[in-house]
């Protein structure tokens, strides 16, 4: 089954009213509002559609099962907060359309909990287990007792209150007796449902459960933080409880946050004589609740589970740290209780930690294309985190001093998510007293030049940047596939090409030979032929894919993009000024200083000449000439949330559209952000096409 969350694209672009609304939130016209009355036909149709969505986001966020195509549900949403803004009176708090976020908090107010969210106790092996088991059957008078097992998501629990099947408060656990009100931001959560469907739902219902990332989510999320230049989130789990409490819910709004239930609390017309029977009705009522449950009976039967689910645990689409044990009859909980502040009717049976103790073999220093020079562990490779480790990075030398890390200690590895694998702290206690400190090299280890830190950076570079170790890291940069993309260029063999001296820039790549090539170790006339194809084929690129490839600090693909947009043409770029420079969208002065300085640099300005006489053509980036925007007279009003006014002029442009400033009978369209004020009032007047910010966004694809 493919993560729900795969597919967010297209159905997290709703609409949005921005307002917030009271909390009564009943559907029909709200008096207090005043607005156009709507017509009884009107109040139907919004009806229809919130439950139309209603029905399509628990198809496709909970059930995985869409019956209609993005386009479609968009179309429905787009339909009914063009209602909604018609008639403000008929917009409610759990309209889908409030799922974008808006509210924006000074703090978060208490909420106690009607009924205490409970922790959970710690197992950690096949002995501690048994003793829960058997402290139970003794208790309860039975020979083994009927368990649920399920996966302990690696999150943060809270709380969802349902009344009359509507959702109407959501809180964190706290102190597990007054937790924090977070209901604006769970409303942003897309597999939440704002009401309960189905037969038998209880007036009221407290459910409990664990919000979290997907490992994909967190992966993408983090990819697009980095290429802003944010700083990413250090692991799932952070991101998730950093996510939700945020004063403004449009920052969680961002968020790729999911939420499934496993506990409730208090409930009023409902009971459940097992915990089966509890999830069952859940996931009846439409709450996503994890399908990766089993029942398990006795201490055999949960270690089989125990033992399968660890086996699975790097496999799965989020992180979990062990398996929850729970006594499935709800008399039976009833008669174990409770300690203080977890159930005995329940324990958290972990997994042995993605923490695991070797040895530092020897410490490298590795010297990047920059000249970075990076220290490295070498270890004895352990398993940890679903991969064999064998290398951990030290970062650089302030790291490195501050961990004092020495050759031949004993170590704690880690690796989480996404994350290179690092060494978290030395076991000193291990420490023989043979260990000596690492001397950081003042000299770089490849071609012996100064290595010099820059003033306040925490980088050491070698200052040589003809040092064989840079040139190679270079070429590899180069031909990287979202650079150049020249197949066949690995590390090893852009190693060889500088041994040899066959180059001594990337331009000499195009000056490559047969003859040359096949003198290397290992290479064959067929793959040095393959090899000299695909740096021909390289010659064709484009303008973004080039700049990229020329490796000038500090710019990455994004950058370069906006670089290639703004200059279109390599002398264009060479040309630019300071000042020109940070005119190009995101580009502030650290990034110009470096641009420029890459550009002054008479032996970075001869490869790229060099590059183009050998015929390396980089194409401009296309302009749209036919779409919805060419030609058009576009203005911009209001706040709008998503992208910037510039960003959204920029877009308009590069679509061939012109952006003005007033509205007149010559404006095509009209973009109306949050508060837009007269130019919509005169668009409306002068029968002026109004988008919607939703709208705007779906048209620019
Ligand atoms: S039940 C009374 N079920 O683990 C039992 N908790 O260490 C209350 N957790 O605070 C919790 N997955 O945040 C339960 N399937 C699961 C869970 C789970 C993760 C978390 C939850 C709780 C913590 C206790």
């Amino acid at each position: 089954m493919r993560p729900n969350s795969e597919r967010q694209g297209t159905r997290g672009a709703q609409c949005c009213q921005g307002e917030l609304v009271d909390r009564a939130g009943a559907i029909g016209h709200n008096a207090a509002r005043m607005g156009p009355e709507p017509t009884p036909a009107e109040v139907a149709r919004v009806e229809a559609l919130r439950r139309q969505l209603a029905h399509h986001a628990h198809r496709y966020y909970t059930l995985d099962a869409p019956e209609i195509s993005d386009a479609a549900y968009d179309a429905l949403m787009r339909e009914l907060a063009q209602l909604e803004a018609a008639f403000p009176g008929l917009l409610t708090a759990d309209s889908p359309t409030q799922r974008v976020g808006g509210a924006v908090l000074e703090k978060f107010e208490k909420v106690p909990h009607r009924q205490q969210m409970l922790s959970l106790g710690n197992v950690f092996d096949d002995a501690e287990f048994t003793e829960f088991d058997e402290r139970l059957r003794k208790a309860l008078g039975v020979e083994a007792v009927p368990y649920v097992c399920e996966p302990k998501m690696d999150g943060l629990a809270i709380e969802l209150v349902y009344q009359q099947g509507r959702f109407v408060q959501g809180s964190t656990r706290g102190d597990g007796v007054i937790g924090e009100d977070v209901t604006e931001n769970l409303k942003t959560l897309k597999n939440l449902p704002l009401s309960l469907r189905g037969e038998g739902v209880p007036a009221l219902l407290e459910v409990r459960g664990e919000v979290f990332i997907r490992k994909a989510d967190f992966k993408r999320m983090n990819a697009q933080l980095r290429a802003r230049g944010e700083e990413p989130f250090v692991n799932p789990r952070n991101s998730a409880a950093g996510s939700l409490r945020q004063l403004d819910s449009r920052v969680t709004a961002s968020r790729p946050l999911s939420i499934y239930l496993y506990e409730v609390g208090v409930v009023d017309g409902a009971t459940f004589a097992t915990h089966v029977e509890k999830l069952a009705a859940l996931e009846g009522w439409g709450l996503p609740v994890n399908p990766r449950r089993r029942v398990a009976t006795g201490f055999a039967g949960v270690k089989e589970a125990w033992t399968a689910l660890l086996a699975e645990r790097h496999a799965l689409p989020y992180e979990i740290d062990g398996l929850v044990v729970k006594v499935d009859r709800t008399d039976d909980r009833a008669r174990l209780g409770q300690v203080s502040k977890s159930p005995r009717w329940a324990v958290a049976w972990k997994f042995p930690p993605e923490e695991l103790e070797t040895r530092v073999r020897k410490i490298l220093v590795q010297v990047g294309r920059t000249g970075a020079i990076t220290p490295l562990a070498e270890l004895e490779p352990v398993f940890v985190g679903g991969v064999t480790v064998s290398r951990a990075t030290l970062h650089n030398e302030d790291e490195l001093r501050r961990k004092d890390v020495r050759e031949g200690d004993w170590v704690f590895v880690r690796r989480a998510g996404d994350v290179i694998p690092e060494i978290v702290k030395v076991v000193t206690a291990r420490r023989t007293g043979a260990e000596v400190p690492f001397v950081f090299p003042t000299s770089c280890p490849v071609c012996a030049a100064p290595v010099k830190r820059a003033d306040e950076g925490a980088i050491a570079r070698c200052t040589n940047r003809a040092c064989p170790a840079q040139l190679a890291g270079r070429l590899r940069h180069f031909a990287t596939r979202t650079a150049m993309d020249v197949d066949g260029l690995g590390d090893k063999l852009c190693e060889a090409l500088v041994e040899r001296a066959l180059v001594s820039s990337v331009a000499d790549l195009y000056r490559l030979t047969l003859p040359a090539l096949t003198g290397l170790e290992r290479m064959g006339e067929k793959s040095a032929q393959n090899l000299l194809d695909a740096i021909a084929r390289s010659k064709q690129t484009t303008l973004r894919r080039f700049i990229y490839a020329l490796g000038i600090p500090d710019v990455g693909e994004a950058t370069a993009k906006a670089l290639a947009e703004h200059f279109r043409d390599v002398d264009a770029l060479l040309g630019a000024s300071f000042d020109d420079l940070q005119r190009v969208k995101d580009i502030g002065p650290e990034m110009a200083t470096s641009i420029r300085g890459f550009f002054d640099e008479p032996d970075n300005r001869a490869v790229v000449a060099q590059l183009l006489a050998a015929g390396v053509s980089p194409a401009p980036p296309e302009l749209v000439t036919s779409g919805p925007f060419t030609g058009k007279t576009v203005v911009l009003t209001g706040t709008l949330i998503t992208l910037t006014r510039e960003a959204a002029k920029e877009a308009i442009e590069r679509r061939g559209g012109k952006v003005s400033g007033s509205v007149s009978k010559k404006t095509d369209l009209l973009v109306a952000g949050e508060e837009a004020g007269s130019k919509l009032t005169k668009a409306r007047e002068l029968g002026v096409k109004v988008l919607t910010e939703a709208e705007f966004t779906a048209l620019l694809g």
